[in-house]
């Protein structure tokens, strides 16, 4: 039997993906309908649903009061107080569960993580530049890169809120956003390696290739068996 992963705000599934990939049985929670999500799914609050029965935890707690693409917009100016943070919430009760887990967000929210390490779809050899943030907690990763292929280049801007950086994928010599509705979804599917799910699920999806790496250490510390690395 496989171990059991449960994904509390698992949106369409691309997070979910990584995981079933590095050898998870996966269950999804949202509290919103996910009709493309590809494993048993449950609609619910992700607070108040049950956490027994699984050998492993991820969570992607809503990151719309730190999310780039939101907070610069003037007509969300107050997103920051509007939206609430789950983050610290959400690890209380994933600790209490007492099994390994990673809380992942985006990267104005990285200071509300523990020790978070950060992915970006070149790290995989992806032509997408979305940077994740993701913190392990009861398992560690021998190795993770502190840096990636597309820092300090387009793609990264400043605000009034720090330096940041919008999701984009790269199309010849074009960026193109992932945030928002203007992408073509085809395009998207392909950077991001997700074909199951269109411009929603994309626009908030992990790569699977980000949580399938993380996934490998994590079956490592509920299973007990080696890893190999394989990021670039
Ligand atoms: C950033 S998205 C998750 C994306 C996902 N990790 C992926 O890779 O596809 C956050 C999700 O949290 C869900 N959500 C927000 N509040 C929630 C709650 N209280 N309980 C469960 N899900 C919630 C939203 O509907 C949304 O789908």
């Amino acid at each position: 039997m496989k171990p059991k992963l449960l994904d509390l705000f698992c949106g369409a599934g691309g997070a979910s993906m990584g995981y079933y990939r590095a050898g998870f049985e996966v269950v999804g929670v949202d509290i919103n309908p996910q009709p493309h999500y590809p494993f048993e799914f449950h609609q619910a609050d992700a607070l108040t649903y049950p956490l027994e029965g699984f050998d492993a935890y991820h969570a992607s707690p809503p990151c719309k009061a730190d999310n780039q693409a939101i907070i610069c917009r003037p007509k969300h100016e107050n997103a920051r107080a509007k939206y609430k943070r789950l983050i610290a919430p959400t690890r209380e009760l994933l600790l209490k569960a007492g099994k390994p887990f990673v809380i992942e967000n985006v990267p104005l929210a990285r200071k509300q993580l523990h020790n978070p390490i950060m992915l970006c779809g070149t790290h995989f050899g992806l032509k997408l530049r979305r940077h994740r943030y993701f913190e392990l907690q009861g398992f560690t990763i021998l190795f993770a890169p502190a840096s990636c292929a597309c820092k300090g280049k387009a793609g990264y801007t400043a605000s009034s809120h720090g330096i940041g950086h919008i999701s984009s994928f790269e199309q010849g010599a074009k960026l193109i956003s992932v945030a928002g509705h203007n992408f073509k979804v085809a395009d998207a599917q392909v950077a991001m390696d997700i074909d199951w799910t269109g411009q929603g699920g994309l626009s908030q999806a992990i790569p699977p290739a980000y949580t399938e790496y993380i996934g490998k250490y994590l079956m490592q510390a509920v299973i007990g068996e080696k890893v190999e690395d394989n990021i670039c």
